[in-house]
């Protein structure tokens, strides 16, 4: 499955906003909800359509909707979650999954405090949110819980993905795209993406 760079020029303008480190907690969480509402649009571009008749005050005529269950976004916590409102406010009728896993500082592995997800997950588009594919090890444990649920049809939505993650993330899950705002330099060896914007969660929420 495809890697796809959003490259439009207010993600990328927004962007080097939030990697300012000067960037204030409001700001910097006010361009992520922002970022957001763009990747939503970009992500449903190549969402099916179906014909539906709708009624104008003047004559009937055929319409479109778009095509089966509504979305589900699947934030993973914390830093996740500061997509989900901008991507909300495109998508109003999206279910919402929240997958609380994070990040073991020594081992980097990804350890889960939270799952709740709407029980239909196999008839529904799944939309995985988080900021920074860093190793991959969130995405990839995020994905694995969310097809033991039941999801078959899945994404990934970040802003800043690194090349290790990424390569790391499609030999996990190769069924499953990937739209991202930026695929950075590298990982550090603390497991921090090189230029990157530093820890999203810690920079959104404290
Ligand atoms: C950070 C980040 C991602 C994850 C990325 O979360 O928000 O979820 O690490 O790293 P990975 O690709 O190597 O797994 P963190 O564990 O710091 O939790 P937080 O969002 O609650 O701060």
């Amino acid at each position: 499955a495809p890697v796809t760079v959003v490259s439009h020029p207010l993600v990328q303008h927004k962007l080097t906003l939030m990697r300012d480190k000067a960037r204030s907690t409001k700001g910097f969480r006010q361009l992520l909800n922002e970022i957001g509402t763009l990747l939503a649009y970009e992500v449903t571009r190549d969402l099916p359509l179906e014909p539906i008749e709708v009624e104008t005050p003047l004559v009937t005529m055929q319409g479109v909707q778009i095509a089966g269950k509504k979305l589900v976004l699947a934030p993973i916590l914390r830093a996740g979650i500061g997509f989900l409102d901008g991507m909300l406010s495109l998508v109003p009728s999206a279910r919402v999954a929240h997958v609380g896993l994070y990040r073991d500082p020594d081992s980097l592995q990804a350890v889960e405090y939270y799952f709740k997800a709407p029980s239909d997950l196999a008839d529904r588009t799944v939309l995985v949110l988080d900021p920074m594919l860093a190793t991959a090890n969130s995405a990839i444990a995020a994905v694995d819980r969310l097809k033991e649920r039941g999801a078959r049809d899945l994404r990934i939505v970040c802003l800043i993905a690194a090349p290790e993650g990424l390569a790391k993330f499609r030999g996990a899950h190769p069924d499953v795209p990937v739209w991202t705002a930026a695929i950075d330099s590298h990982l550090d060896e603390h497991g921090y993406i090189i230029p990157g914007l530093g820890d999203a969660g810690d920079r959104m929420y404290g």
